[in-house]
């Protein structure tokens, strides 16, 4: 396979004079330089405000963020660009969900129903707006093989389903389309919210074929700028959903005691947004295209399959996920017998591997699990074996270093 790493200058330093091994793409991703250029071309020529003036630059930033739309829109297989929001992440898309549309929304008795495996952003949100409005908040349990237990949840009385569709810890594919399927067969009144946060990056997303009503994602974890992410909704949900953000750009007229709003997609995007960090994404999707996602995800799982036989050869590691690789993203988390994930991280990171420990965002499925943390491997087009190989080298040291002491 291409070696992708020539298109990251990041690869191009060493750390402590070794090569940098990046291992926490689940975090944030590198940027090819593509993207870096793409952010350089619009502050370096045509820097101005989208929407606002009608001279050539503003209309160049416009047309380009306009442009962005309808990439993402092809990219995730919307029916329509006023489906495609920018946010500035996922957690923004989430709580834009939660403030417009959960709260106006969930009464009283209803229930509002997610995983053990969100991260804190899917999680949260949901159970603050269950105690402001005194609805149930389930919370599905996992298997012994880190997957969800749905087959024997009754649907009926959840208002809205909020579930992640690949773990940031466990990496754990979940079956979405067939949750998604189980819970409208129960409940065809319900709405449901997919945390595509480590999935969209990394394998072929298709909103229609899932039959979501709202799908969000951040454009830093698939190359772009941090400054953006992306809320997919239904039209027709949408439609019906009041302004989460007031201000300027979102209205239609403003008058002494009221206003209306701009129709969709503007009702959502209130204020500046990130402007080079959209743009950024649209060059960052084209970078993926030109991949293509079937290779990506093929890529992540030959380097997992690899990654789990060589790790599994520590001895006093204890690793957490899915043994079916099928349904498992690039995410290895783990624990070493009598060593702490944080001295793992930082002695690891001395070494010139940046690796993530902690509870990643999860402590209601860490507690599940017994742990405090976990250190956290993942995986983008840019690892490859070598990776895997000098983390193995780097845990096999700090082994013999605590050993010792
Ligand atoms: N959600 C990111 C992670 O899992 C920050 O690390």
């Amino acid at each position: 396979m291409k070696n992708f790493k020539k298109d990251f200058p990041i690869f191009k330093q060493k750390v402590n004079g070794k090569p940098l091994v990046y291992l926490d793409s689940a975090a944030t991703s590198q940027k090819p330089q593509t993207v870096i250029d793409a952010i350089n071309d619009y502050y370096s020529t045509y820097n101005a405000n989208v929407r606002r003036g009608l001279y050539p630059m503003s209309e160049k930033a416009t047309a380009k963020v306009e442009e962005v739309r309808e990439k993402v829109r092809k990219f995730i297989n919307a029916r329509s660009i006023e489906e495609i929001i920018f946010v500035r992440n996922a957690t923004e898309a989430i709580n834009l969900v939660a403030y417009s549309f959960a709260s106006h929304n969930i009464k009283a008795g209803d229930v509002i129903t997610t995983t053990l495996m969100e991260h804190h952003s899917n999680f949260v949100p949901w159970q603050q707006i269950a105690k402001d409005k005194k609805a149930k908040f389930d919370v599905l349990d996992i298997d012994n093989n880190y997957h969800v237990k749905f087959s024997s949840y009754n649907f009926k009385n959840t208002k809205l389903l909020a579930i992640t569709h690949v773990s940031n810890v466990l990496g754990t594919i979940n079956p979405v389309k067939e949750i998604i399927k189980a819970f409208r067969k129960q409940n065809p009144k319900g709405v449901v919210l997919v945390d595509a946060a480590q999935s969209v990056p990394h394998m072929s997303v298709d909103v229609g074929d899932l039959d979501c009503d709202f799908l969000v994602f951040s454009g830093h974890k698939m190359m772009a700028g941090t400054g953006v992410g992306v809320l997919y909704g239904k039209k027709e949900v949408l439609e019906n959903m009041p302004p989460f953000l007031y201000g300027g750009e979102m209205i239609r007229e403003v008058g002494l005691k009221s206003s209306s709003f701009a129709p969709l997609p503007q009702k959502f995007e209130s204020g500046t947004p990130s402007i080079a960090d959209i743009i950024s994404l649209g060059t960052a999707i084209d970078y993926l295209e030109k991949i293509g996602m079937g290779k990506v995800r093929e890529h992540e799982r030959k380097l997992m399959a690899y990654g789990l036989s060589q790790m599994k050869k520590i001895k006093g590691i204890k690793i957490y996920g899915p043994t079916d690789l099928k349904n498992r993203g690039g995410v290895i988390s783990f624990t070493l017998e009598n060593i702490h994930p944080y001295d793992v991280r930082q002695t690891l990171g001395e070494l010139g591997l940046c690796v993530r420990a902690g509870h990643h965002c999860t402590m209601p499925l860490h507690r599940s699990l017994g742990l405090m943390a976990t250190t956290r491997a993942s995986f983008y087009i840019y690892n490859d074996e070598k990776d895997i190989d000098a983390l193995i080298k780097g845990l096999l040291e700090i082994q013999k270093m605590f050993r010792k002491k």
